[in-house]
């Protein structure tokens, strides 16, 4: 059953490339949800991924509180595709006249594979795109927010596992140097913990060096004893195996899409691992987009909703102990209870 109010399939008239936009939900709100410009064997894989992380995007919103409903673009890249410049501008502008088609039911932002210069090109178009460059009146960069929700949640583990915020003296491994996870590591180390990391990338050493961590390849540091495991990277690091091999107290992190399969929540949880999901601990950057662009929120302000992610996960994790339940059922529990209680979905 189709679980979602409209998915547009388009070829692009510009670049004859597949132009995925699901709309899963408005109830709360118009949807928004990043872009995601990536290679996938067969443009259905994209299909999936929008279904899947529009959905993920309505339980972010409702979570998060914040009055927007789960929307994703994707633009499948037949594998090996490589996109000059020009080629690059005519997906994006493909992509912002199905964004016009929607009449402002979806605004899209940046994912994995774009950031505020594409942003920008989708706004030659339309108005409904978050993170464009500063200068072009956007709000820039999301990954530094999305690492200082990160950082929020953390520090509720941390309180939940040991009475105080404080990740001084704490062992975290971040899995993932990326733009997120290296602003991330530079953040908890800036706070004293003691940092184990890793990315496939050899190149990001220098992120490791820069912040006196200790390096470990990426095959042996979900396995490392540490307090909590930070996946930075990209989706399913978490399966049955890896689970298994655990040696931490929590697994808190920005990465997307973290279980292989939901029923992993249930084996973290039986291992006596507290994990909080990962589209409560990523929420900052969408949080910040939304609260500086649509809300006008003075920086400060923007700021201070990102920080409250660190009493969400609070309230979650003393949700789910006392009624025995996973973080994943209380936030999901959360987010239905939310979309339930809202009147109903936005038309265009
Ligand atoms: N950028 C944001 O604001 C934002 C918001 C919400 C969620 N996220 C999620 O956070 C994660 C990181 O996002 P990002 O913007 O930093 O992406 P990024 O592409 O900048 O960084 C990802 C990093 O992970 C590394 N990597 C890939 N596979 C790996 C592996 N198996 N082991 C170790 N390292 C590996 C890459 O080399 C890269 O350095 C993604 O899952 C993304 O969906 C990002």
């Amino acid at each position: 059953m189709l679980d979602h109010e409209q998915v547009v399939i388009r070829t692009g008239r510009r670049s004859r490339l597949p132009v995925i936009v699901a709309v899963h939900s408005t109830v709360l709100g118009p949807a928004a949800g990043g872009l995601r410009l990536w290679h996938y064997p067969d443009w259905r894989d994209g299909l999936d991924d929008a279904l899947r992380l529009s959905a993920a995007m309505t339980s972010k919103f409702a979570v998060a509180g914040l009055p927007s409903g789960g929307g994703k673009a994707v633009v499948a890249l037949p594998e090996g595709m490589v996109l000059d410049a020009d080629r690059r501008r005519e997906v994006l502008h493909d992509v912002a006249d199905v964004i016009v088609a929607l009449g402002g039911t979806y605004a899209t932002g940046p994912d994995v594979g774009t950031g505020p210069d594409d942003m920008a090109s989708i706004g030659d178009i339309t108005p409904h795109v978050f993170c464009r460059p500063a200068h072009l009146g956007g709000s820039g960069d999301s990954s530094p927010h999305t690492a200082q929700g990160t950082l929020a949640a953390l520090r509720a583990v941390s309180r939940r596992l040991y009475g105080t915020s404080s990740l001084a003296g704490r062992t975290l491994s971040v899995v993932g140097l990326g733009r997120v996870g290296a602003a991330l590591a530079r953040l908890l180390a800036a706070e004293g913990a003691a940092l184990t990391v890793t990315d496939v990338d050899p190149g990001k050493r220098k992120v490791c060096d820069e912040v006196g961590a200790v390096w470990l390849s990426p095959d042996k540091i979900l396995a490392a004893e540490v307090d909590i495991v930070v996946p930075a990277a990209l989706g399913s690091v978490l399966d049955e195996p890896t689970v298994r091999g655990l040696r931490c107290r929590a697994v808190a992190g920005p990465a997307n899409n973290q279980l292989a399969t939901p029923d992993v929540a249930d084996l973290l949880h039986q291992r006596g691992v507290i994990w909080v999901p990962d589209y409560v601990a990523s929420a900052g950057g969408v949080i910040h987009a939304i609260s500086a662009e649509l809300h006008r929120l003075p920086a400060a302000e923007a700021r201070a909703r990102v920080d409250a992610i660190e009493d969400t996960v609070t309230d979650l994790l003393r949700t789910a102990e006392s009624r025995g339940q996973t973080p994943a059922q209380a936030a999901d529990e959360l987010a239905r209870r939310r979309l339930r209680a809202a009147p109903g979905p936005t038309g265009p």
